[in-house]
């Protein structure tokens, strides 16, 4: 079959890299792709956020499966639009994406299913915010409502940083994402990510991980997008996952298809852990990034299986193939993210490196300049490696980092510090 996905990450390179290896796959498209993601597929011009635009794509090179890989495509309804079309599509509709794209409505669904999660209370008024804050004290939560790419939250641990936050969402500083704020009560614990493939019924776990957001050593420095993860989250053990599933995970699918907007696709539940006891931190609508690389190196070629029983209603025949192994990926960025920093430098060693289905090196901002691979963005290679151990992943990971040469990159040295 003739496939498409969207996006231009490390992710979609992960994502990619394993489709193309199902022999299902005749052709791959990626829109619009990258560097390493052309020594896998081929990457095509196309404004993936033009719902009309992705549908006349389709037809013209005859795609008989699109994976949507990003949130904003998903959050402007592209899935809605190729399933309109009568194309067959992994991701939610518009309407099942507010999981992510709006917390109030996510809070909602919660209380409606009973899924434990922190206390909160939806503001459209600053002075009312503020009263709130006041009477419940610190530690406490403030978020912007809507997608902030990530920057939306404020944890705080006094009540002036709280006010301030408060102060910058309705000074409009987050944009339309701000004009409602929601105030929750801070969750003490441990965090993990948890991955769930839903037909909109059936529900199928295929993994847990954890990431590292901060950008420096022993988790100091500002939160990323990511800078490395693992998989599988030790936290999870099976009794938290099988708690996860009956008390947040499946009384949400079967919420959501009570309200007429069941929801088709992966289900990124985040999870404060306490006592054995996870609680929703939030959900996403897509792959997380860069879990989906530590996911795909895992699962391989039976993502493309997966998915596509995700997509056709075939979840409650699918079974997912484990294998006892780790993965781990370390993000290399270019020095200064998440702040500013240079563009188009060069990177080079990776020729040398041998990639196979235990190493590879996924491609998140590169592009090649005249022949040159070179550094496009902020978070730029994801090293990752699979073992029969997370040790043994972890130090081919860091040896493959040793071999390659971007003086402008860095990278941080203690991924997975907490399993090990
Ligand atoms: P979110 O965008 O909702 O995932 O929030 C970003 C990060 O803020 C989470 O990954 C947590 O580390 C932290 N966080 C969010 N909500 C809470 C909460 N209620 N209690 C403690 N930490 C939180
Ligand atoms: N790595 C976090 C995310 O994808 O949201």
């Amino acid at each position: 079959m003739n496939i498409l996905i969207l996006g231009s990450g490390g992710r979609e390179h992960a994502l990619a890299w394993a489709v193309k290896q199902n022999p299902k796959c005749d052709r791959l498209i990626v829109a619009p792709g990258n560097a390493g993601i052309a020594q896998v597929a081929e990457c095509a011009a196309l404004d993936i956020m033009d719902g009309s635009a992705v549908v006349q794509f389709c037809a013209n090179q005859s795609i008989d499966f699109v994976i949507i890989g990003p949130e904003a495509p998903l959050a402007v309804g592209v899935a809605d639009d190729l399933r309109a079309a009568g194309i067959l599509c992994f991701g939610p509709s518009k309407m099942a994406a507010q999981l992510e794209a709006s917390k109030a409505f996510t809070k909602d669904i919660c209380d409606a299913s009973g899924a434990p999660t922190a206390g909160y209370a939806h503001f459209k008024d600053a002075d009312a915010a503020r009263a709130y804050v006041k009477e419940q004290g610190a530690p406490i939560v403030i978020k912007a409502d809507g997608l902030a790419a990530g920057k939306g939250v404020v944890v705080a641990m006094d009540i002036d940083t709280a006010l301030a936050a408060l102060d910058d969402m309705f000074d409009g500083s987050f944009g339309d994402a701000g004009a409602e704020v929601v105030i929750e009560e801070f969750m003490d614990g441990e965090e993990a990510s948890f991955f769930i493939l839903t037909d909109g019924e059936n529900a199928l776990p295929i993994g847990t991980a954890q990431d590292h957001k901060r950008a420096f050593d022993g988790d100091e420095g500002p939160n990323t997008g990511g800078m490395g993860a693992y998989s599988p989250a030790p936290i999870m053990t099976d009794a938290v996952v099988a708690k996860a599933m009956d008390e947040i995970v499946r009384p949400t699918i079967a919420e959501m298809a009570k309200r007429g907007m069941p929801y088709q696709g992966v289900l990124y539940a985040g999870f404060m852990i306490k006592d054995g006891q996870p609680r929703l931190v939030e959900y996403n609508a897509r792959f997380g990034d860069p879990e989906c690389q530590v996911l795909m190196m895992r699962l391989g070629a039976q993502a493309l299986d997966l998915l596509l029983a995700c997509a056709k209603g075939e979840l409650d025949t699918a079974q997912v193939n484990w294998a006892e192994d780790h993965a781990i990926t370390v993000v290399m960025a270019a020095k200064g993210y998440p702040g500013s920093y240079e563009k188009g430098t060069a990177i080079n060693g990776l020729d040398a490196l041998s990639q196979d289905s235990k190493n590879m090196v996924f491609h998140a901002g590169t592009a090649l300049i005249d022949g040159q691979l070179s550094a496009t963005g902020g978070r730029v290679l994801n090293v990752t490696a699979r073992g029969d151990s997370l040790k043994d992943a972890r130090d081919r990971a860091y040896a493959m980092i040793d071999q390659i040469d971007w003086p402008e990159g860095f990278n941080r040295s203690d991924i997975g510090w907490r399993a090990l």
